[in-house]
């Protein structure tokens, strides 16, 4: 048996633990152990839930209780998830979480901490919500020079603009649809502002192009100026709008940057809609792959979280090695890009 404790329950906590309720058998044998909740941390009382009986809101319990050998971290925001994350890290604990702030902020320094200890700390879930994108980039794509991505990062907006071109529906009604659907964030700026797919393609950048590729240098531009009226002249012109972010490595520099942009409505990304992702990588060996999923929401999420529990369990002692080095990486403006 192997003991985990959630931080956070939330959206994607109380998804975790219906995941691994539902599936606990198969779940256990693709672990090669029986996997048991025996914490989860959240600051409010949730009177009759199955999980009162494990709820503490101290996180000493957990970070000093040596049986915990995992820690699912989906409380989201930098602080005080940096804090515990580093701490259970370095006391020997693997990491799982779905925190993209907490990853494109401090994701090198703590995937060098749980290198150094030989343990994980894993992420899968914090870009492309139950799309496997990480693992891919991490596992399954290192005979290849990465030298593109381009995807639709944020559920959120995808689904506005998806609402807004085929419903004519305007962006505020569509929103508050959205959040009630679990898909924004508590603060919607981050997705409407681009701030949510810009650290979601600094990640996916530094883990591709094996340096730190800082988001606060990344241009983000939003979706907060479209209008209906610019709905209607892109479907004159045979065209959707999507909010992309985009990553190129151009003679060992990168290029990055998260705007809407008109793409032809032929063009494989134009054709995803509603809350779902697309990641287009452009490989040197492989040629483009894509990735398609929900790339938000409670179940999807949570399905990448308990996954990365399950690799977390078969790699207890064995650190699965990251390319992403905390060498910082420098980006292109604008007006450098001649491709
Ligand atoms: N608010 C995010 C989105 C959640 O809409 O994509 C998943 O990271």
């Amino acid at each position: 048996m192997i003991n985990i404790a959630v931080l956070g329950y939330g959206t994607v906590g109380s998804g975790v633990v219906e995941v691994i309720q539902t599936n606990q058998s198969s779940i256990d044998k693709k672990a090669g152990k029986h996997i048991n909740i025996k914490y989860v941390l959240d600051l409010r009382k949730f009177p009759g839930d199955p999980i009162e009986e494990i709820l503490t809101d101290n996180v000493e319990d957990i970070l000093n209780d040596d049986e915990v050998k995992i820690i699912v971290e989906v409380m989201g925001g930098v602080e005080p998830a940096y804090t515990y994350v580093k701490r259970a890290l370095l006391s020997g604990k693997s990491v799982v979480t779905s925190n993209k702030e907490l990853v494109a902020k401090h994701g090198a320094e703590l995937l060098e901490i749980a290198k150094g200890k030989n343990i994980n700390f894993l992420f899968e879930a914090s870009v492309g919500g139950g799309i496997p994108i990480i693992r891919p980039l991490n596992q399954s794509l290192t005979a290849d020079e990465i030298y593109e991505i381009t995807g639709i990062l944020n559920g959120t907006t995808n689904y506005i603009l998806s609402k807004m071109a085929d419903e004519g529906r305007n962006f505020e009604d569509v929103l508050k649809e959205a959040q009630s659907k679990g898909y924004a964030e508590r603060d919607p700026r981050a997705d409407v502002e681009g701030y949510d797919a810009c650290r979601k393609i600094a990640i996916l950048s530094s883990l591709a192009f094996g340096m730190q590729v800082d988001y606060e240098d990344i241009h983000t531009e939003g979706i907060t100026k479209i209008t209906k009226k610019d709905m209607e002249y892109a479907e004159k012109l045979g065209c959707s709008i999507k909010l992309l972010a985009t990553s190129k490595k151009i003679n060992h520099r990168i290029f990055a940057r998260v705007s809407p942009v008109m793409i032809d409505k032929d063009h494989p990304l134009a054709t995803v809609n509603g809350v779902f992702n697309a990641i287009f990588i452009k490989g040197n060996v492989i040629g483009d792959v894509m990735f398609y999923g929900k790339g938000a929401g409670k179940l999807p999420t949570a399905s990448a979280v308990v996954a990365d529990v399950v690799d977390a369990v078969k790699h207890l002692n064995r650190n699965i090695v990251s390319f992403w080095s905390t060498e910082k990486m420098s980006l292109m403006e604008l007006k450098d890009v001649t491709t």
